[in-house]
């Protein structure tokens, strides 16, 4: 079927090439595709999101650095409190996932401007992503789908899945060499893409950005690992939040000619010109359901003025992806 749609040039030099056309039509990776793939592998919970399903909301706000507007005229860097809702949440769609799971963490942001504009950033406890093309995470995603007899995913196929995929490898590797964090206050969270911030001589940058805690990083000990219950995160941010505000330092790196800016696999070499260019605070945390957080489609490609993407396929292909998963749950199903 996808055939009837390659341009002719591209069949030609297939054959020319001697390319078996099956492989030249391999079919397309949809936002459809890949959502089907996450129901297959963790089921559905109705009215939820389809991946990062347990999660809990937060709000709080942000003051940006107004130095940093010598790189962006975004509306975050103007010195004034921008009001934030937020959510915190585990990778993968089973909403019973317990704390203690190897996966990623993810803290999602909202700023809510002024003049009533919005900007996003949808963030992962990793400084790196385990896919360069959304060809890798589709196929991950159906190798984790467990297998009836065991109930887990077959060891075959996850073989089968590292061996196609080695852009999977630097991801997959972080995740196994470190525990989890033992709070989501005591974690650091990567953009992990590379993005363009402009400024109001519209020059723009190729930067990167993270968000450091206050409270330190903190993981998971191997005793705590094997100790703790199954449901911890929620009641430790409520807990802490109660306690007086979680703050975070937003820590921009500032890319240099020949950096990877559309690969989000790969980290960017040291020796970067960093710089702290705001804070987030985060001063109470609460339950998704009902909550602000739980009807937010944190899609990364919610930008204001003077923040911009990159080309980086898997950004783009994030909001697609996001779209299908928020029309599904808040249609209920
Ligand atoms: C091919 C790549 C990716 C796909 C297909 C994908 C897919 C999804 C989907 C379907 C959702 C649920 C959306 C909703 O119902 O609101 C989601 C949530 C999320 N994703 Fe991704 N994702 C991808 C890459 C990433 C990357 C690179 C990051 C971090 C840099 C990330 C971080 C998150 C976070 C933190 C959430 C939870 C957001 C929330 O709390 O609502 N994802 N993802």
């Amino acid at each position: 079927m996808l055939k009837n749609k390659l341009p002719q040039w591209l069949l030609a030099s297939a054959l020319v090439l001697g390319t078996p056309l099956d492989v030249a039509a391999q079919d397309e990776v949809t936002a459809d595709k890949v959502v089907t793939a996450l129901e297959g592998t963790f089921g559905v919970t109705p009215g939820e999101r389809r991946n990062h399903t347990k999660g809990t909301c937060a709000l709080g706000e942000f003051v940006g650095s107004p130095e940093a507007a010598a790189y962006s005229r975004s509306a975050l860097f103007s010195g004034k409190r921008i009001p934030v809702a937020a959510r915190f949440s585990l990778a993968g769609g089973n909403p019973k996932a317990p704390d203690t799971a190897k996966s990623a963490r993810g803290m999602a942001l909202e700023f809510k401007f002024p003049d009533g504009s919005l900007q996003h950033m949808t963030m992962l406890n990793t400084p790196i992503f385990g896919a360069r093309h959304p060809q890798t995470f589709l196929d991950m995603i159906v190798a984790m789908k467990p297998d009836p007899a065991t109930g887990k995913p077959a060891p075959e196929k996850i073989k089968a899945f590292k061996a196609a995929h080695p852009d999977n490898l630097a991801q997959a590797e972080f995740l196994d060499s470190h525990t989890p964090p033992a709070s989501y206050a005591t974690s650091a969270y990567f953009g992990i893409h590379t993005f363009k911030f402009i400024n109001r001589d519209n020059k723009t940058s190729l930067v990167r950005w993270r968000f450091v805690p206050q409270d330190g990083e903190k993981r998971l000990s191997d005793d705590e690992l094997k100790s703790s219950p199954p449901n911890f995160l929620e009641q430790a941010l409520m807990a802490r939040t109660k306690q007086g505000p979680v703050k975070w330092d937003m820590i921009l790196t500032l890319g240099i000619a020949g950096d990877p800016e559309d690969n989000p696999t790969l980290a960017w070499p040291d020796g970067r010109k960093q710089m702290k260019v705001g804070t987030l605070t985060i001063s109470s945390a609460m339950p998704q359901k009902g909550a602000a957080c739980e009807k937010i489609n944190f899609d990364p490609l919610v930008m204001a003025d003077g923040i911009a993407p990159t080309s980086d396929p898997i950004l783009l292909f994030r909001s697609p992806a996001y779209a299908v998963s928020f029309a599904k749950r808040l249609g209920g199903m």
